[in-house]
């Protein structure tokens, strides 16, 4: 969610958080593998979102302009690696996710709006409609989340703030933060353009890394 004006313009170094070395980030759950992208995932990747476009929508609003044709897969993975390699501007990265036992591409997560001052950010998820209903998308945010929050030193980004938004539109997500059992802390009505919804109620959800490890990171 985007900062005040002055937090955007005249950004502070505060606590100069850095990333760790992102060149292969590979995460594993009980079913599945969440990974960096390749550029052997284009296809799959392009077909994936093709194929529940419609569902994703109105929630995931990337889907109406990117993902149109394979090249703009490719564009899109190609800019994550790329993104990798520029450790000093890095501000967050997707990931795929993949079933363990089939290697089935079935959605995404990652982390978004690193902020090194704060050394917070944001994660999301979605799950194809054929894959939905068997707390995959839990999985992958619990997972998500032990990962930004683990110390660096044991292989996580050390981040100590996580923060997930999500639509008061959207049960299926409220849900899935629900379970995870993390603080809710925001709540503005009007604040969140849904089509089709119009303008709905932004829910935030936040956890630091004090109140997470003491329970579930894996490292
Ligand atoms: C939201 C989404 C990620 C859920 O993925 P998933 O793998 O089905 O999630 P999980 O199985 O881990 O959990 C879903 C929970 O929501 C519940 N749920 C699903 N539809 C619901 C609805 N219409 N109303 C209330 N609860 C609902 C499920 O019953 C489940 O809860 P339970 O385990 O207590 O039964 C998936 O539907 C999706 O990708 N949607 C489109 C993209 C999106 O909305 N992303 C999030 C943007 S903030």
């Amino acid at each position: 969610m985007a900062r005040c004006a002055s937090e955007r313009e005249y950004p502070s170094e505060g606590l100069g958080w850095r990333p760790p070395d992102l060149s292969s980030i590979r995460l594993e759950t009980d079913r599945l593998v969440i990974r960096s992208y390749e550029l052997d995932d284009v296809d799959a990747v392009f077909r994936a979102i093709s194929s529940c476009r419609g569902e994703l929508l109105p929630w995931m609003v990337w889907v109406r302009t990117q993902h149109l044709e394979p090249a703009s897969t490719a564009q899109y993975i190609a800019a994550q690696i790329m993104n990798t390699r520029r450790p000093e501007t890095w501000d967050g990265i997707g990931l795929g996710v993949f079933l363990k036992e089939t290697g089935e591409y079935i959605g995404g997560s990652g982390v978004h709006d690193v902020r090194r001052d704060t050394a917070s950010c944001e994660t999301g998820y979605w799950i194809h409609t054929a894959h939905t209903g068997r707390g995959y998308a839990t999985e992958v945010c619990r997972r998500a989340i032990d990962w930004a929050l683990c110390p660096q030193n044991r292989g996580g980004l050390g981040l100590r703030r996580v923060r997930i938004f999500c639509s008061s539109a959207n049960p299926a997500s409220i849900r899935v933060i629900e379970k995870l059992g993390i603080r809710k802390e925001v709540e503005m009505p009007g604040d969140y353009w849904v089509e089709g919804y119009g303008c709905t109620t932004r829910l935030g959800w936040g956890v630091l890394a004090d109140e997470w490890n003491g329970r579930t990171v894996t490292g």
